[in-house]
């Protein structure tokens, strides 16, 4: 009997913290803005359910469905299946993944938010509905061309806390470089789509070819506190401007969702880095 007891509340005790993991990973998905590339462009689209055309130089990708569909989504997958996705950009059968999916940057994310937002998936309803293929141009279109890439220019791993730096300052890093990626639009690119590192966050170019803003001091130094967390949270800036697309965007779905210490980790990590040069190219 007392086994039996022992047993229950270890089930209990299990579910409780499988329940809490998913609703951490809600938060995570939001910081990342997951559902922002993998929900259609229309009124009463299916979060997750995939469909969000994504233009790139490289020509249009559809972000595919990853509700827990067992056909139609990753509701076949093992959590480690999930975690080599994110950390590696490897699917499960081997192939590599276009980084289209910003796993340049979601390699950074840590184990335990990985399995947080893995929990968290599982529990979003599941949608049939079909993930269709990418429209890429030639020779884009072949899978192989992904692993050469990873070769040349993929470091996967963990975030890994520098201890010169403040807690705050090291959240802040986290959230940008990681879970947030940043980087993948406020960084220069070459043709190959890779980031420079020396030129992190110092401003990049959108796939039309506009400038999208250097987030190191040399810019923000104009930026109050206050006005830099104003237009964080809600997109407004002092002079009653407001955010474009897609920053616009990136702020609906994550950053207005954000908690206090986390916006204000953000900006204490984007005070700490060095300034950089508008990227001239
Ligand atoms: C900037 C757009 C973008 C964002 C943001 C994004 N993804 Fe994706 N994701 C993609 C694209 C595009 C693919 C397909 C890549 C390919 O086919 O090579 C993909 C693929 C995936 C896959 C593999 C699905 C499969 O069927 O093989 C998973 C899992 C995934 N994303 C999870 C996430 C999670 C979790 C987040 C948030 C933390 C996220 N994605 C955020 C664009 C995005
Ligand atoms: C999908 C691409 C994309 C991502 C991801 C993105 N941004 Fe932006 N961001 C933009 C664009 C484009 C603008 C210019 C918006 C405008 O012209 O109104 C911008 C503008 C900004 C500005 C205003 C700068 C200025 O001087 O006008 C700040 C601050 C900013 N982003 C911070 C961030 C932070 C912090 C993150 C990560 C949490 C982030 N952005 C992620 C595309 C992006």
């Amino acid at each position: 009997m007392r086994q039996l007891l022992a047993a229950c509340c270890l089930c209990i005790v299990t579910a409780i913290s499988q329940a809490q993991d998913a609703k951490r990973g809600q938060y995570l998905a939001a910081v990342g803005g997951c559902v922002g590339c993998h929900t259609e462009e229309k009124k009463d689209a299916v979060p997750f359910a995939g469909g969000r055309a994504l233009k790139t130089p490289f020509g249009t990708f559809f972000g595919p469905n990853i509700t827990p569909h067992p056909q139609a989504g990753i509701g076949g997958w093992s959590e480690a299946d999930f975690i080599k996705a994110l950390r590696e950009g490897t699917r499960p059968d081997g192939a590599h993944y276009y980084p289209a999916f910003p796993y340049t940057s979601f390699t950074k994310i840590v184990d335990v938010d990985l399995r947080d937002l893995y929990a968290f998936l599982k529990s979003v309803p599941p949608s049939a509905r079909a993930s269709q293929p990418h429209d890429l141009k030639f020779p884009f279109g072949f899978r192989i061309l992904n692993m050469v890439w990873k070769w040349l220019f993929f470091t996967p791993g963990p975030f890994v806390t520098d201890a010169s730096k403040s807690q705050e300052v090291n959240r802040g890093a986290y959230l940008v470089q990681a879970l947030a990626h940043c980087g993948e639009c406020h960084t220069p690119r070459n043709f190959l789509g890779v980031s420079s590192r020396d030129l992190f966050l110092a401003g990049g170019k959108s796939p039309e070819n506009k400038g999208i803003p250097n987030l190191t001091p040399t810019r923000l130094k104009k930026w109050s506190d206050p006005e830099l967390i104003q237009y964080l949270q809600t997109g407004l800036t002092s002079d009653g401007d407001s955010a474009a697309d897609p920053m616009s965007e990136v702020i609906s779905n994550s950053l207005a969702k954000l908690t206090s210490p986390d916006i204000n980790a953000i900006v204490g990590y984007l005070r700490s880095l060095l300034p950089l040069p508008e990227d001239k190219k």
